[in-house]
């Protein structure tokens, strides 16, 4: 066996990849790598690039509940797989993060003033970029931003406006919640869906810069609906005329940040039964951010009631705040961003949609590399209910034109 490149990890008899990224052999002097990564065939446009325990496609959303092994690999000859290898051999970053959002209404804007005051001792965030294409809401959140501090002992992030192709060179993780049009109260029927095309649109210069930078970091999404527009920016930083050509972002470094709120609602509901503490430490919530969401007090063994409560909880909780007058956007931006964002850059477990079988889908994830779904018993009925959930959810892909449909693979 020949291992190639003398960083943090070492490809495994791969000297063609080796070669495009000028690895050598790797110096008998140099420590074991933290992890040796084994050139697999597979499809770019269904299939993590870069993984552990990777599954084979076809499986639904069995990550949720079956493991793939502790052994790490990655989709050899991808275009775009190059940068990620590079930025995942650097050394351990021993600096805080930098993160970025773009996008300061209702929730990027709270979510940037949540993050802003809180310590970087707890979050390791140091640099918070902020964007938005309304240039005096940029400034009057940069000038807001600036004026946060606390007496003498002052460790909160450093706030900067920055352009997109700034904040896309700089970045660790960019957060998109940019929207152009989210329905005003009153509007009848959903009101995420109706945003696909519009909140695509303003995703699209976005994954221009992105593709153009080279950008290595995570692309979280916030803006609705969630789960179509992650799927968008995968698809469309890959497949910019409709042919999946394979140079945009990895799958496993996008996701869509929204299943916090949704389990927040429910866990109201279950403390408002009297469950809460329960709950709190057994329950899950499963699926997308809309009103198709599924969530279990217990997935090992549902009390059937309870769970009913709680998803229809969490399917309404947007609805109640918009009946009595407001947008809501406190819980959003809070349990969604603020209080995930740090955790998950910390490596621990939270709330988020991942690609799960070649779409993005919600459920407890954990960073490794990429974001992946994290395993766990589920009863049978759980497993049915998943898996219908998950079908339903491709459909929808599907019928708006952003998944990729069957093997691209050549690869
Ligand atoms: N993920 C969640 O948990 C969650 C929960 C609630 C709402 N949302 C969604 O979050 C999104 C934002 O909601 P909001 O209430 O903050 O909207 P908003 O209308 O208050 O703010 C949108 C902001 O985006 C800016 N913008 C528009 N196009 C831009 C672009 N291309 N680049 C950068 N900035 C741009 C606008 O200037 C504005 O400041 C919506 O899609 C909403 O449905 C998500």
């Amino acid at each position: 066996m020949v291992l190639f490149g003398n960083g943090r990890v070492a490809l495994v008899d791969d000297p063609s990849t080796a070669g495009r990224l000028g690895w050598a052999a790797r110096k008998r002097s140099a420590p074991e790598p933290e992890i040796r990564l084994a050139p697999v065939s597979g499809d770019p446009a269904l299939e993590p690039w870069i993984a552990q325990g990777r599954l084979p496609a076809g499986g639904g959303p069995g990550a949720l509940w079956q493991g793939g092994g502790s052994g790490w690999s990655y989709l050899a000859g991808v275009p775009g797989l190059d940068r990620y290898l590079e930025a995942m051999a650097e050394p351990r970053k021993r600096r805080d993060f930098v993160v970025g959002i773009s996008g300061l209404g209702r929730v990027g804007g709270l979510a940037a003033s949540a993050l802003a005051a809180a310590d970087t001792a707890r979050t390791r965030i140091g640099t918070l970029l902020i964007h938005d294409t309304d240039g005096d809401n940029l400034e009057r959140m940069r000038q807001e931003l600036a004026c946060v501090a606390s007496w003498r002992k002052n460790v909160l992030p450093r706030v900067e406006a920055a352009t997109l192709p700034e904040m896309l060179r700089r970045c660790d993780a960019f957060v998109f919640a940019a929207a152009r049009a989210v329905p005003p109260l009153g509007a009848p029927g959903d009101v995420r869906l109706p945003q696909f095309g519009p909140n695509r649109e303003a995703l699209r210069s976005t994954l221009d810069a992105a593709v153009e930078a080279a950008y290595p970091g995570l692309f979280f999404v916030i803006s609705d609906p969630v789960e179509l527009l992650a799927q968008a920016a995968f698809h469309d930083s890959n497949a910019p005329r409709g042919e999946f050509l394979g140079g945009g972002l990895a799958p496993e470094r996008v996701a869509g940040l929204a299943l916090g709120i949704m389990w927040a609602r429910a866990l109201a509901e279950a403390e408002a039964q009297g469950a809460g503490a329960r709950v709190a430490r057994r329950g899950v919530p499963y699926g997308p951010h809309s009103t198709d969401v599924l969530v279990f007090d217990d997935p090992a063994g549902p009390d059937p009631e309870l769970s009913r409560a709680m998803t229809q909880a969490a399917r309404t909780g947007n609805y109640r705040i918009r009946d009595l007058g407001y947008i809501p956007f406190i819980g959003p931006a809070l349990s969604s961003i603020a209080l995930t964002l740090p955790a998950l850059l910390q490596g621990r477990e939270v709330l988020a949609s991942t690609f799960v079988d070649g779409i993005y889908f919600g459920a407890p994830s954990r960073l490794r590399w990429g974001m992946a779904p994290t395993r766990r018993p589920v009863a049978a009925d759980v497993r049915r209910q998943v898996e219908e959930l998950h079908g339903l959810v491709r459909e929808r892909m599907a019928q708006y034109g952003v998944s990729f449909a069957s093997a691209h693979a050549g690869i």
